[in-house]
């Protein structure tokens, strides 16, 4: 589900009262720039300061991202110093404070803007389904090196380096297709299979791969991975080279601590990992047992505690033929990724 803490602190840091505030006292209303005085920089400031008394998250961010939305630009620091100074026309105006007035009543901002960026890639975003988390840019980060280290299944270069055929990759629980859209960017002759349970998703990530131009090389299912042919149904569409996996992993009883914009517009069942957080982890571990290649990988991103719970259910055998290669912190210093491996049947299972 990826960092939701940290896309928390990116967005989501506002304060719980955020439906609940009116104009403080009624003497803090920001004062409005006379018309002659408005520029860019100006309604910049002015809702920036009415974000910040509303208790929306991250004013300064959102106030210039959709600003810089409105002037064409992905951010701000791509908006010309003169378009600044200058004053925006009606239709920009109009935009601005639509879009403004939405993240006044606690939408995120990428759900304004109906698209963000992920790693080298747009993506088109629609509520409730998660909004990428830029621990998920890491893990897909992580596929990308260790493609370039190792050899994965039938992923083996010519002499001449180039490819014969590219690695088999499942994205289970594909949300926005973050992360197969990305990997199937960056990796010209990989195929892949996403799926997800939600409609919401699974269309979305159409969308995307058709605007990607990726739709030939990825087969998105609507499908539950807990339902009883899931798994006998991707075996038939594999074996993989690698799964990946962002599951829901936080705690059902965290779940009241997130933000309230992350719990009133984003699925909860991106969010929700059960008792544990593993819930659907360990469904994503028995099925990557099942689906990938002998010597396949898994990658997965998980709570700070998981790693352990991992290891210790691998020492008890719950999963024979899997091994767990690395644990890797995201850039926060978290224990946020897991690198597993399927060995063949020959050999000896991890801790025997
Ligand atoms: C944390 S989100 C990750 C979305 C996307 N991969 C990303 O990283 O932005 C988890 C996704 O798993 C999906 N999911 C949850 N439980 C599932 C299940 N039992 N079977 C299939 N998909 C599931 C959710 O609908 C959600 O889209």
């Amino acid at each position: 589900m990826g960092g939701v803490l940290y896309q928390m602190r990116m967005l989501c840091t506002g304060r719980s009262s955020m439906r609940k505030v009116s104009w403080a006292g009624g003497t803090s209303r920001p004062a409005v720039p006379r018309r002659s005085s408005r520029n860019a920089t100006m309604w910049l400031r002015l809702w920036r300061r009415r974000f910040a008394l509303r208790g929306v998250s991250e004013p300064k961010n959102s106030a210039q991202l959709l600003l810089a939305h409105c002037l064409g630009a992905d951010t701000i620091y791509g908006v010309p110093e003169k378009t600044l100074n200058r004053s925006l026309s009606g239709d920009q105006q109009r935009l601005f404070d639509e879009m403004c007035r939405k993240r006044l009543q606690g939408l995120p901002v990428q759900y304004i803007l109906g698209e963000w960026t992920f790693r080298d890639i747009k993506l088109r975003m629609k509520p409730p389904v998660l909004i990428p988390r830029p621990e998920t840019e890491e893990l897909v980060g992580l596929v990308l090196d260790s493609l370039k280290h190792v050899e994965v299944g039938s992923y083996q270069p010519d002499p001449q380096g180039v490819p014969a055929s590219g690695p088999s990759l499942l994205d289970a629980g594909c949300g926005s297709g973050a992360i197969c859209l990305s990997l199937l960017h960056s990796l010209p002759t990989a195929r892949a299979v996403a799926v997800d349970k939600s409609e919401d998703a699974v269309s979305l990530t159409r969308l995307n791969a058709t605007s990607l131009n990726l739709l030939g090389r990825c087969n998105v299912l609507h499908m539950d991975l807990t339902a009883g042919l899931a798994q006998r149904e991707l075996a038939a569409l594999g074996p993989f080279d690698i799964v990946v996996s962002n599951p829901p992993y936080v705690l059902s009883s965290h779940l009241p601590l997130l933000q309230p914009e992350v719990r009133w517009f984003e699925d909860r069942g991106a969010l929700d990992g059960g008792k544990d957080g593993m819930d659907v982890l360990r469904v994503v571990l028995t099925l990557a047992s099942e689906v990938l290649k002998d010597h396949g990988w898994l990658f997965v991103e998980v709570e700070p505690r998981h790693p352990e719970l991992i290891a210790q259910e691998l020492a008890e055998h719950v999963w024979p033929c899997l091994r767990l290669v690395h644990i890797y912190q995201d850039l926060s210093g978290k224990l946020r990724f897991c690198i597993l491996r399927k060995i063949s049947q020959d050999e000896e299972p991890h801790g025997k």
